[in-house]
Parts: C-alpha cells; structure tokens; sequence
C-alpha cells in the first residue's frame, strides 16, 4: 500500500461541543503513517469548549459559531470547509443537530460517534437510560450521518459489559475510552485499510 503523507491525506474538520476527547484522539491518529486522513479544522458551537485546546497543542485552525441563527452559522462553516478543501467531517461531541441542508453538501461525507450501541438510546442521557433500564451491556457506535438523528448507516459499534454497581460516570467513563480506539478504526474500515498498532 502506498504510504499516505500529509499532502495526500483526506482533509477532515472536527466537530466539537466540550471536552473534546475524541477529538485528541483522531488527530493522534491522523498523525500516525497509516492515517487516511488530516486533521484540518476544528469547529465549535461553545467557544468555552475546553477541546478547542487541541487547536493551539497541534496548530490547528479553529473556528466558532455560535448556531443560534443556526441557516447563517451553517452557511459560514461551509464556506469555511470549501476554502478549506475539507472533504470529511467527523462529529466528535457536538451537541448541535445539523440540518439537512448542510447535511445534503456533505452526503455520505459525515461521520459522528455515539455513547450507545445503537439503535438503541439514541439522542441525550444515554447511561443513565442504560443503567436504568438494567441493561447487561452498554458501548459506542460510529455511524454515517444521515437525515434522521442517530439513525445513519453503524460503520463499528463496540460492546462492553456493564457491571452490577455501574454508575452513569464510571459507564461514561469506559464507553469514552473505548471511544478513542472505535473512531479511528472506523475511519480505517470506510477507507478499507486496516490499524497497525
Ligand atoms: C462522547 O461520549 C460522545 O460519544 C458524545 O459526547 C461525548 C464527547 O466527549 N456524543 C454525543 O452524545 C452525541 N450525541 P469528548 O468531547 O471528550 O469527545
């Protein structure tokens, strides 16, 4: 396989909304030779978002919008990703839902990852419905994004167990961290190429 260097990299801006931990992990992973994609942008709705780090740490431009006039803040972002030669968007903790006018200019072109194996708690609260539901199991999903929330073609999904005196932060806690290793593999999955580590 030919090796991929920064300049044949696919161009990717990050969605973020908060802490942006998954967002560390993808541009960990970017940098790695066996990486398809660059991390190229990073984007927030929530200029208090401590993620947004991740932009001076790894020299990353960064632009924030506020969504509230969500049609306008929609328009700049993507005038931003075509001056930018972006070609993927991946979701990484952004609580903001994207309509499907943007969402049509990037089909097929949007990833995002979510606390639960879904279908299965789609939307918010997703442990607390877990647990209180006495699920066995619990984990995370990288999903396309499509028209309907959450509801995008599963790319990965990982499963984990949940124990008898689970709670809602230590749940988050281990489904996060198996975040960081299901976001990158997914990407390698939908470029075909498989994880060296
Ligand atoms: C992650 O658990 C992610 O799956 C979830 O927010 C957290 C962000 O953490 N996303 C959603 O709930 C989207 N509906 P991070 O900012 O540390 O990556």
């Amino acid at each position: 396989m030919a090796q991929l260097t920064g300049s044949n990299k696919v161009k990717t801006a990050v969605f973020i909304s908060g802490k942006g931990s998954n967002l560390k992990s993808l541009i960990k992973f970017s940098l790695t030779k066996n990486s398809p994609i660059s991390i190229d942008f990073i984007i927030s709705n929530n200029s208090k978002a401590k993620g947004l780090i991740y932009s001076n740490i790894f020299k990353i431009k960064k632009k924030v919008f506020s969504f509230k006039d969500q049609k306008l803040s929609e328009s700049k972002v993507l005038y931003i990703l075509k001056k930018n030669n972006i070609k993927l968007i991946c979701l990484a903790g952004f609580m903001k839902i994207i309509s499907k006018n943007f969402i049509r200019k990037f089909k097929g072109k949007i990833l995002n990852i979510h606390p639960s194996l879904l279908p299965k708690y789609k939307g918010l609260n997703t442990h607390k419905r877990a647990l209180k539901n006495k699920e066995k199991y619990s984990g995370c999903t990288v999903h396309f994004v499509n028209f309907k929330l959450d509801s995008g073609k599963i790319i990965l999904q990982k499963k984990i167990k949940i124990k008898k005196n689970e709670t809602e932060n230590s749940l988050a806690k281990k489904v996060l961290s198996q975040e960081h290793k299901l976001y990158p593999k997914a990407i390698l999955k939908i470029f075909n190429l498989q994880r060296k580590s």
